[in-house]
């Protein structure tokens, strides 16, 4: 299915207008649209481009019951057309790490991509750089909201479900680390309105 022709929204406009949202419109989120949602969370920045965010897409009508069973029941998961699991896997970006480093670089430097992590990783234990990698996977998942919201679409991040319930769900390695879930579609409800800290609350200037 080819994308939605819109006009996307700016991203000052994308950030003013995102809100979470529990209740969706009951339609299936065109395949174009969602593909391009995907791509452009995908260009994220990372430490040494290392990308190590993953993102398993639910569309299943039994396995988002399964997921909404690991996320407490939380209703949003049911009403959403489609719930994107966010995750990182540091391990499968360690094996494949030539593959993050810009062809521009050349021969050497695959192998100078090899080297750097190789020196940053290789005294780590699995749970330590697996916190590295959530920490670049976290932002492909504000990206990815922006990207939605920017296309029309409305989400909401969501943190409390059971990650081993849903590491065996999708029979994803234990190793694999949580940004969030994130069900999407299109809003059936306002959400409420933003309730922030003031600027000057959160921030010092020097
Ligand atoms: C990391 C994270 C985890 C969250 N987990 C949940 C959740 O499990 N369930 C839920 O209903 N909302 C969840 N939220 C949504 C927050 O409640 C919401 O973002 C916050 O109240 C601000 O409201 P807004 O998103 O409408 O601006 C989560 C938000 C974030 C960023």
């Amino acid at each position: 299915m080819t994308a939605t022709l819109i006009q996307p929204l700016t991203v000052a406009e994308a950030i003013e207008s995102r809100r979470s949202i529990r209740k969706f419109v009951q339609e299936p989120i065109n395949e174009g649209d969602l593909r391009e949602i995907l791509r452009l969370a995908g260009l994220a920045p990372s430490a040494w481009n290392a990308q190590t965010w993953r993102f398993a897409v639910v569309q299943n009508p039994e396995i988002k019951a399964q997921l909404q069973a690991a996320a407490y029941g939380q209703p949003q998961i049911g009403s959403a057309p489609a719930v994107i699991v966010v995750y990182s896997d540091m391990e499968d970006t360690l094996n494949t790490v030539e593959d993050t480093a810009h062809p521009g670089m050349g021969e050497q430097g695959r192998a100078g991509q090899r080297q750097t992590f190789d020196g940053a990783f290789g005294g780590q234990d699995v749970a330590q750089r697996g916190q590295w990698g959530l920490s670049q996977a976290n932002i492909a998942f504000g990206f990815l909201m922006l990207a939605a919201r920017s296309l029309g679409y409305d989400t909401v991040p969501m943190l409390g479900f059971e990650p081993q319930k849903v590491r065996e769900l999708l029979g994803l390695p234990e190793h694999v680390q949580f940004a969030g879930l994130l069900p999407i579609g299109k809003r059936a409800e306002d959400g409420f309105p933003h309730h922030r800290h003031s600027v000057e609350r959160v921030v010092k200037f020097y």
